[in-house]
């Protein structure tokens, strides 16, 4: 049996960083608010010139030499991002070019905050049915730039950054069990209503959101699929390392590790440094779980996000 394997992980953070106190010099907000809200304190925002694709591109080096794997034999890229470098050709092209290969397949995946579930499943089906045998998956996303700054709501929440895994076809156990899911009923809670037409910007480009109706669909939303996922791979709660969950907030995946019965030193925490940085924080997570030495080799980990469409999913790893 061909498993996909995770060769290698790796992360990029832009270097400018915007605090709690910093928030509360632009919006009427409080370290206060945002810390028992939320628990983030800091987030990372881009330079001017730094695009979704210059983040992805950081965070996929940084893999590719975890992973001990030279770009050239990469044959797969998925790059999951909801605030692309342009309308078209799709980031995981630009991201090729720039990493100097050419050839291999190269798209992205559009499912917000669940786009790293969505394109690591993408990855691993490829892998599995011998149509890759190395894949570069990243998460990337530069939510500043869709921020409305004086909406207080939303722009405490966010920031910017790229996580990168490096897949290879194993025949050692690695992604055991994917479960995706998506509800286009709740769209609505969760959106950039703009688009593009006749050369003008229409709805609006910035980020707008029903926070306690996310919060709400989001705590039982992920409850039910991080149970199912493990129950299907016919694991327990008790046999999980290690839950690397999308970084949205501290009480959510606070209670999805109280719905496993997992302890909190078994989560892997990184949203008081990052905010919430969509598509990147779970492999942001992972990676930061990885260096530090607390994900090692032979874990069991869950990673599970969640996002706008709704869409959600979560994916069970032996790493
Ligand atoms: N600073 C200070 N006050 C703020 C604030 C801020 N940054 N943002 C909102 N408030 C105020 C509101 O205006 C409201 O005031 P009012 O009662 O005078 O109208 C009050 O705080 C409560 O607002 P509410 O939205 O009900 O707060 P909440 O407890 O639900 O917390 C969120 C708001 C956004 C932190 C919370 O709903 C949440 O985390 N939702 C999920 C968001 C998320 O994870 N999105 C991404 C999913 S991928």
């Amino acid at each position: 049996m061909t498993y996909a394997k995770i060769l290698g992980t790796g992360s990029y953070l832009p270097a400018k960083t915007l605090s709690n106190h910093d928030l509360a010099k632009i919006v009427d907000t409080s370290d206060e608010w945002i810390t028992t809200r939320t628990g983030i304190k800091t987030r990372h925002i881009a330079a001017d010139n730094e695009k979704c694709s210059d983040l992805a591109v950081a965070a996929a080096q940084n893999a590719l030499e975890a992973a001990g794997v030279d770009a050239a034999e990469i044959d797969l890229i998925v790059v999951a991002t909801s605030t692309p470098d342009m309308q078209f050709p799709a980031t995981a092209t630009i991201v090729q070019q720039k990493l100097g290969i050419s050839g291999c397949p190269a798209f992205d995946v559009q499912a917000v905050c669940a786009g790293f579930m969505y394109a690591i499943t993408t990855a691993n089906a490829y892998i599995k049915s011998g149509m890759a045998k190395k894949a570069l998956v990243i998460g990337a996303d530069v939510f500043s730039r869709i921020m409305d700054w004086t909406d207080r709501r939303t722009c405490v929440l966010f920031g910017d950054g790229a996580g990168a895994v490096v897949l290879g076809a194993s025949d050692e156990p690695g992604i055991l069990h994917s479960k995706l899911l998506a509800d286009g009923n709740y769209g609505y809670l969760l959106q950039t209503p703009g688009w593009i037409a006749n050369g003008a910007v229409c709805g609006t480009p910035f980020l707008q959101m029903d926070g306690p109706g996310v919060f709400k669909f989001a705590v039982k939303a992920l409850a039910k699929v991080a149970e199912d996922v493990i129950a299907e791979a016919g694991l327990t709660p008790e046999q999980i390392d290690w839950l690397v969950p999308h970084q949205a907030n501290y009480r959510i995946l606070e209670s999805t590790a109280k719905h496993l019965k997992l302890g909190m030193e078994k989560v892997v925490l990184t949203v008081q440094d990052h905010g919430n940085t969509s598509a990147a924080s779970i492999p942001l997570a992972l990676d930061w779980g990885v260096r530090h030495g607390s994900i090692q080799r032979g874990h069991t980990l869950l990673l599970e996000g969640i996002g706008g469409g709704f869409a959600w999913g979560a994916v069970l790893v032996k790493y």
